[in-house]
């Protein structure tokens, strides 16, 4: 299984196009490196690709990662669809920028289906694409030789469908296998608290990619000057994974969905110090994984 992190940016990217926050600032004065939305691709046989959500910086992500480029035919395309963990807007508006593409597949479970009805409706209009209903525990088999195993993280819903009725999970973490190579990836970049089973699933990995959105539990505060905000937003923060992922050195941990306004994002700060002394990693965008 070869994976490429196209983008390890939680909504916004950093810098964020509005934020005149301290790691934004310092991305724009070229003191830390720029990163685009979250977002994976993963493949088996290194000729099918499947992306892991699909972020507005789609785009740009595509156009810097040579093994997605498009041919051998004029319209030919190594992307066979996606896989969506949730129905966020960070994680869904790159299916945008697919439009027209014939035949792709998307993966998404049934609450994320129903919220994205009438994005599905305008997108058919350009391409007729496979939606197919994701079953927590249940592993099926992608184009390209990979198992995929979706399990129900947490209940948090998009702020767009506040007040639907539908039922958990909204969210989920994949695990891919690669049964050549016996190479287990686990994605979960959205996790509103640390769920029990989640440290079974990271031990068994060879490499988890996790929510590092926050570094502390109030940090976004300060800066939209909304107090309540984060708590609400449905993510852990870092201060309270990491305890959780000290004890499991044997997997690869790297934390991604990473907020502009995370001090770790600057290397030289030392909560960055405290995530790599927990043997925990924060990657470049375009970081390539093979397992
Ligand atoms: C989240 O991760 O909580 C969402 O992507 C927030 C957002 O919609 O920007
Ligand atoms: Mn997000
Ligand atoms: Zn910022």
């Amino acid at each position: 299984m070869k994976v490429v992190v196209l983008g390890t940016a939680a909504g916004g990217g950093v810098p964020q196009w509005n934020c005149a926050c301290g790691p934004c600032a310092s991305v724009r004065a070229g003191r830390a490196p720029a990163r685009t939305q979250d977002s994976l691709a993963v493949t088996g046989d290194g000729t099918r690709w499947w992306l892991v959500n699909a972020s507005p910086d789609l785009g740009a992500q595509l156009a810097a990662t040579p093994a997605l480029a498009p041919g051998p035919g004029p319209r030919d395309t190594p992307v066979a669809g996606v896989l969506l963990t949730d129905a966020e807007l960070d994680h869904v508006l790159g299916l945008a920028v697919l439009r027209g593409a014939p035949g792709l597949a998307v993966h998404a479970t049934g609450t994320a289906l129903r919220a994205l009805a009438p994005t599905r409706e305008v997108l058919a209009t350009y391409a007729d694409w496979a939606w197919c209903e994701v079953a927590p525990e249940r592993p099926f088999a992608l184009a390209g030789g990979l198992e995929v195993t979706a399990f129900g993280v947490s209940g948090k819903r998009p702020r767009y469908a506040a007040d639907s009725p539908a039922a958990d999970p909204w969210v989920v973490a994949y695990r891919f296998r690669d049964p050549a190579t016996g190479g287990v990836l686990l994605y979960a970049p959205c996790l509103a608290a640390w769920p029990p089973g989640l440290g079974a699933l990271v031990a068994e990995a060879d490499v988890a990619l996790l929510d590092g959105t926050f570094h502390a539990p109030a940090e976004l505060g300060p800066v939209t000057g909304r107090s309540g905000g984060q708590a609400a937003m449905g993510h852990l923060p870092i201060a309270h994974s990491l305890p959780e992922l000290r004890g499991h050195a044997a997997t690869r941990r790297i934390y991604t969905h990473l907020n502009n306004t995370n001090p770790v994002l600057d290397p030289s700060s030392p909560e960055r110090a405290e995530v790599v002394a927990a043997g925990v990693e924060v990657v470049p965008d375009g970081t390539v994984i093979t397992l």
